[in-house]
């Protein structure tokens, strides 16, 4: 699909600063060289991402994580050690090499390892790690295709084409406590995946917590059509020219068309649609959108909580 040779050449790109939008399991992501503070002011540039909003920095070899952290103990190996390369992002105490523009001034820094070769083998050409946000702009609809990108961000210097994402949505992304995991971002990396690894925290989260992760931020993710949740649009609005986004009920009313996250209600086929039916409706002739309510446990918790961030702003 992709050569070495594109690769190579991305790689030079991000040695000399530029950006490269690139497939992750996840989500496409937006590269630079993550200790190159002038390069990942560039990320910022380009997304119009406020700079309260720190990026995850992602490596290829576990060798990094010393280099970019410090003080960190057995605990992260451990959880590395079952879920890297994968969809966890680890917020941990940064290094002096990682600069306050990659963590908006905080320190701490998120780190993952991604689990897609080009990713990988970009990573291990540019010789440094990566500092990556979701290839959108700023509160839009995360990319799980080269085509989305290329439709938010068309001026960035390259995009690697890996075609469409394995996962579909952004990576789980936790903090450690003394006494366990809490988690910041909701993934497909559930609670008790995590919880066989090590417990959940029961301190509370501290605000500057949640602050930092603008994962929080009540609205994100947003189609430029109305969406809104079953049940929480208002009857009013006449469903004949709008589409409804299943997860294999049917809905009450009558729509022009319905459009399946799931047939089958399978979560995992749900979270790889997700971003990439509210891109297609988004650009459709439908009026706007009303999805279907999805069960929250298990990865349905970290589904439902794009649905209702990305509808947040139509309330
Ligand atoms: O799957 C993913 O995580 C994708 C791919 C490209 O890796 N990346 C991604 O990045 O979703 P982004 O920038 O869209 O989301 C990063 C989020 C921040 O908004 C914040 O919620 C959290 O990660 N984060 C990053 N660094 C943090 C830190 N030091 N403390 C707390 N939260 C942090
Ligand atoms: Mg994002």
């Amino acid at each position: 699909m992709i050569s070495e040779k594109e690769i190579i050449q991305a790689a030079n790109i991000i040695k000399n600063g530029g950006l490269v939008a690139f497939p992750t399991e996840t989500v496409y992501g937006l590269g630079a060289n993550a200790l190159n503070p002038s390069a990942v002011a560039k990320i910022f540039e380009a997304k119009e991402r406020p700079s309260f909003d720190p990026l995850i920095v992602h490596i290829a070899l576990l060798e990094d994580l010393q280099i970019l952290t410090e003080g960190i103990d057995e605990r992260v190996y451990k959880l590395a050690d079952k879920f890297w390369p994968g969809p966890l992002t680890i917020v941990l105490p940064k290094s002096k090499i990682v600069s306050d523009i990659v963590t908006s001034g905080l320190n701490t820094v998120g780190i993952r390892m991604p689990n897609n070769l080009i990713a990988l083998n970009l990573i291990k050409h540019s010789q440094c790690p990566i500092a990556a946000p979701s290839a959108n702009k700023f509160g839009r609809i995360s990319p799980t295709k080269a085509e989305h990108v290329k439709k938010q961000l068309p001026n960035i210097d390259c995009i690697l084409d890996g075609g469409s994402t394995k996962v579909g949505i952004e990576s789980t992304v936790i903090t450690i406590h003394t006494d366990g995991f809490v988690i910041l971002r909701q993934g497909v990396i559930t609670k008790e995946d995590l919880e066989k690894v090590l417990p959940q925290s029961k301190q509370k989260i501290e605000n500057n917590e949640f602050i930092s992760s603008p994962g929080n931020l009540k609205s994100h993710y947003s189609p430029n059509k109305p969406l809104f949740l079953q049940g929480e649009y208002t009857q009013k609005l006449n469903t004949k020219n709008a589409v409804f986004l299943s997860f294999g009920k049917k809905p009450a009313s009558e729509f022009k068309h319905i459009e399946y996250l799931s047939e089958t209600g399978n979560f995992n086929e749900a979270a790889v649609n997700l971003f990439e039916k509210l891109h297609l409706l988004e650009d459709s002739e439908y009026e706007f959108i009303v999805a279907d309510s999805i069960p929250e446990n298990g990865i349905g918790i970290a589904i439902m909580d794009r649905l209702r961030k990305a509808a947040h702003k139509y309330l």
